[in-house]
């Protein structure tokens, strides 16, 4: 049987936009930022996507294109089958991942609502605390992973690329809309000054908290580490310049995240709220306090929830297709099949997250921390040292060559690998002083 492909070359562009477009720039981006010094974050952030993620991105694209494969199946259509555990990694993160994102994809699906009626004005803690473990949180996370697997389901032109042509652009608008918003709040200069006077003060004094921080949100927010711009790349026709490409989605997902930026932070500066106070819950409950407060809270609350659920599905569909894909080229499963079973599997795999705020957590943090920097970091290396004469090939084509390739071999060999090394390091030091295995340095 054929290989689907995209129709168009902007198809491709806005599934992958699309994919990296999610609960990551706008619920994850601006607390990272609050988290991390504020505009500090934000000027090492810009840098990691420039010269860590558009590199990157490039390193899964050139696997993705050149074998025609799924994650685990590119390496042994490279002939370099004994590297398939590296997509084994990339698809059982790509599996977690999706397992829990769809937990938080269901508790935005419940604010939908919450905010039409106001359910959680007043009590926001209390609210969120209900909503988001148990019997309620399980069938959202149910009804949010249906409609994902109804879109994969309907296959690369007929399902994700027309719902992606339709959801990128509404995105953007409702956002473009909400920035235009809080334009209007009394929190406005406040905000606007927490989130882009420059602050090259605490750049310098705190590089080392923040440098592996804003590399882990460039990984996050643009799909990589788990196979999904492999999978999106192995659709792809050989006329088409990656080079340029992957600068275009990254430079999307950037003005998005920024744009979040733009409307959160006003937001939060209304109510006085402290954006630093991370956690899962926290921007349920601070962003849902400034709804109940701010002018035409009820109405603004609605757009947003659903801004961010149409973000996250059009993420959540990227992840479930690497899964899919992989059991359709391996094993000959009708798309069908395939979706369907996997969409079970990956709903039994959520439900101790959906049920329990500790199990969550550990989703969350073992994926984001450990397992998307080691997929990126192994695929790194796999690029730059296995197939670096098969990768510049690749990246030559549908373009006219320049230095730039030989560069781009050059800068993933160099500081993409330590930047990527660095983070895995300290992410792995990090868990082992949490579990106990290794004492604090002072
Ligand atoms: N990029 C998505 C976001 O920013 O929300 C999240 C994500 C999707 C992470 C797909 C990883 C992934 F493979």
């Amino acid at each position: 049987m054929e290989r689907e492909t995209w129709a168009t070359r902007i198809g491709f562009i806005l599934a992958a936009v699309g994919s990296a477009v999610g609960l990551g720039n706008i619920w994850r981006f601006p607390f990272q930022v609050g988290q991390n010094g504020g505009s500090a974050f934000l000027i090492m952030y810009l840098a990691c996507v420039l010269l860590i993620g558009i590199p990157a991105i490039l390193v899964e694209f050139v696997i993705g294109r050149r074998s025609q494969r799924n994650p685990i199946g590119a390496f042994h259509a490279l002939g370099k089958s004994r590297f398939r555990a590296i997509g084994a990694v990339c698809v059982v993160t790509g599996f977690v991942i999706l397992s829990y994102y769809t937990v938080v994809a269901g508790w935005v699906l419940r604010y939908i609502g919450g905010s039409a009626t106001g359910a959680y004005f007043g009590s926001e803690e209390a609210y969120f605390l209900e909503i988001a473990t148990g019997y309620d949180a399980v069938v959202l996370h149910a009804v949010f992973l249906a409609v994902t697997v109804g879109i994969v389901m309907l296959g690369i032109k007929r399902g994700i690329e027309l719902a992606v042509k339709a959801m990128v652009p509404a995105i953007a608008l409702l956002l473009a809309g909400l920035a235009v918003y809080a334009l209007t709040l009394d929190g406005v200069v406040d905000g606007y000054r927490y989130y882009l006077s420059p602050d090259f003060a605490t750049l310098a004094a705190e590089w080392t908290t923040i440098l592996p921080a804003a590399v882990g949100q460039a990984l996050f927010t643009l799909s990589l580490g788990m196979g999904v711009m492999i999978t999106y790349a192995s659709y792809v026709g050989e006329d088409q310049s990656l080079l340029v490409d992957s600068g275009s989605i990254a430079l999307l997902d950037t003005v998005i995240a920024f744009l979040s930026g733009l409307i959160l932070f006003p937001i939060l500066f209304t109510i006085d709220a402290t954006p630093g106070d991370g956690g899962a819950g926290e921007f349920f409950i601070g962003v849902g306090g400034a709804f109940a407060d701010i002018p035409l809270g009820t109405i603004v609350g609605v757009v947003f929830f659903v801004t961010l659920a149409v973000a996250a599905l059009s993420s959540a569909i990227s992840i479930l297709e690497v899964i899919v894909s992989y059991f359709i080229d391996e094993f000959g499963f009708d798309r069908r099949v395939a979706t369907f079973g996997v969409g079970v599997i990956v709903f039994v795999a959520g439900i101790p997250a959906a049920l329990d705020m500790g199990t969550f957590e550990v989703y969350d943090q073992v994926t984001g921390e450990l397992l998307l920097p080691l997929g990126m970091f192994l695929l790194v290396l796999f690029v730059a040292w296995v197939v670096p004469e098969e990768s510049l090939d690749e990246l030559l084509k549908g373009r006219s060559g320049s230095n730039l390739d030989v560069f781009w071999l050059w800068w993933v060999r160099t500081v993409v690998t330590v930047a990527v090394g660095l983070t895995l390091v300290l992410s792995v030091y990090g868990f082992a002083v949490e579990f106990g295995l290794l004492a604090e340095s002072a």
